[in-house]
């Protein structure tokens, strides 16, 4: 098997991974792999923005409660502070890199979304900030001589000795390489694929969770997955987000009847936070006997809403509808999974030599429920941290030779995949109960021998890593009996007992 040797390993090409790597390029070789182009992202597809408090309207201690209120008292507060603090410092350094976030005259322009209680949402170019930040990041990454990116390079799984993390093993141009490291650092961002809604991009699929846990990290809050309210509903057109700050400047949701509904679901209507937002739209859907509600936002100022959302528009236009005149279907799709690798503070595993930062990690900084627009600026805060970390790591590599190099195949690959995102959608979504957990539990242990198996093309090893990960998600929400946060139990309608523990997966995650 080839091999290579690098100080630092990064998976993935985030604004996590990009951040950390810009720590770490001064201090010795980075290599970034990804399992596609580097800019294929959930940070590319970002729209709404990234919130910081930058204005003298607002105050971190309020950024603070707003993040501790959403993740609904399981947040952990020191994460938070963290993220709140050091928000302003890593946007004002994204400044001098070149980021143009919006501005209305001198002044960042910042807008609103659900459940924050100041305007601190900065965008750029209208909708797509996170465009603007993949852009300013690889800009940045690049003027390195020492990082450089590996394409296309798919993780396998770590290389684990001794309980230490000494790099991984990566499908590259249909050969596995071994890639040892002194540290790694998991940015795979997040798993909105597993749901067959999702607003996610393609590459969503949990890889990086299920390569830590099969390396024996552990897992955390894994049932806390947030669903975002609009996402466009049309069956000629791909799932497609309608950002909450559409909402934040003043569209309104409708059932089919033409009804606003809000109002009686919650007292900030539109702006209640997305938990409830989205359990609002499915108990109209289902009173009105629709797959979907309407967006209006005709009565705002059609030029206003064109320099806005020009993506959106530009992207609804292709489908022939017309943002400032025509009502918007839309229902709500998987967004962001608060759960994931355990860390520190300093994005440090239960392994040694093995980091995470971004989506795939879970700091605490999101407990139940995340905060609008506070993933970017976690993947920033949390990925330079990560990577400052990483410069203390004592690992000394081994070139061990560990790789199963027997490998399976699978016949119906695409049939268990569609199967497999059916099933977590309607019976691991946005409501919950035993019975509905207990069907997706037994679909997904037919499956359970592709866990354990070893493949050698991305589809196949994407699919193992959704079983894994789907796995956990159903057992950890049968676990919690009670309704926290985005973890809604229409059997378990209060929070249930001991609802402030975490619930943790390591190693062992099939439990039959
Ligand atoms: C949005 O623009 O609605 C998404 C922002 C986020 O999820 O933080």
């Amino acid at each position: 098997m080839d091999s290579e040797s690098v100080d630092f390993l990064i998976i993935g090409s985030g604004v996590a991974g990009l951040r950390a790597a810009i720590e770490l390029a001064p201090f010795g070789d980075v290599l970034v792999v990804t399992k596609d182009k580097p800019s294929e992202s959930s940070t590319e597809y970002a729209q709404g923005g990234i919130a910081a408090v930058m204005s003298d309207e607002d105050t971190v201690g309020i950024h603070q409660e707003d993040t501790l209120k959403a993740g609904d008292g399981l947040c952990r507060e020191d994460a938070v502070k963290t993220l709140v603090e050091e928000g302003p410092e890593r946007i004002m350094e994204l400044i001098s890199w070149g980021a143009e976030f919006d501005r209305e005259g001198l002044k960042l322009a910042l807008t609103l979304e659900a459940a924050h209680s100041k305007r601190r949402i900065l965008h750029a170019h209208g909708d797509s900030t996170g465009k603007e930040l993949e852009r300013v990041l690889l800009s940045k990454a690049r003027s390195f001589p020492s990082v450089r990116k590996y394409p296309f390079a798919y993780t396998i799984d770590l290389i684990i000795n001794n309980g230490e993390c000494h790099g991984a093993y990566v499908l590259r141009d249909n050969k596995v390489i071994a890639l040892f490291a002194k540290a790694t650092i998991l940015a795979t961002g997040g798993a909105g694929r597993l749901f067959s809604r999702t607003t996610n991009p393609f590459v969503a699929t949990g890889d990086g969770m299920a390569i830590a846990v099969r390396a024996g990290a552990e897992l955390e809050d894994m049932e806390f997955v947030q669903f975002h309210p609009t996402s466009l509903y049309y069956p000629a057109a791909p799932q497609f987000l309608l950002s909450e700050s559409m909402r934040g400047e003043g569209a309104v949701l409708l059932n089919i009847k033409g009804q606003r509904f809000m109002d009686d679901y919650h007292a900030k209507a539109e702006l209640a936070p997305r938990d409830v937002v989205s359990r609002a739209i499915i108990s109209e859907m289902v009173k009105t006997a629709s797959n979907h509600v309407y967006l209006d936002l005709r009565h705002l100022d059609k030029k206003f809403v064109k320099n806005r959302f020009p993506k959106i528009n530009s992207t609804c236009l292709q489908y022939d509808i017309d943002i400032t005149e025509d009502l918007i279907p839309v229902s709500p799709a998987a967004h962001y999974i608060m759960g994931g690798v355990r860390t520190n503070l300093d994005g440090e595993s239960n392994i040694r030599g093995l980091y995470a930062a971004g989506e795939v990690a879970c700091t605490g900084v999101h407990g139940a429920n995340r905060l609008a627009s506070n993933s970017l600026l976690e993947g920033l805060v949390y990925g330079a941290r990560a990577g400052k970390a990483a410069l203390n790591t004592k690992i000394k590599p081994e070139r061990i030779s560990g790789y199963n190099e027997e490998v399976s195949s699978i016949s119906d690959i695409y049939e268990i995949r569609r199967s497999l995102r059916r099933t977590m959608w309607e019976k691991t979504g946005i409501i919950r109960c035993a019975k509905s957990l207990k069907q997706a539990e037994t679909k997904l242990l037919l499956w359970k021998e592709i866990t354990k198996q070893n493949f050698i093309t991305r589809n196949e090893l994407e699919l193992k890593n959704m079983i894994t990960v789907s796995f956990i998600i159903v057992e950890s929400a049968l676990l919690r009996k009670g309704s926290v946060g985005a973890h809604y139990r229409s059997d378990h309608k209060d929070r249930g007992a001991n609802w402030q523990e975490h619930i943790k997966w390591d190693k062992a995650i099939f439990r039959s």
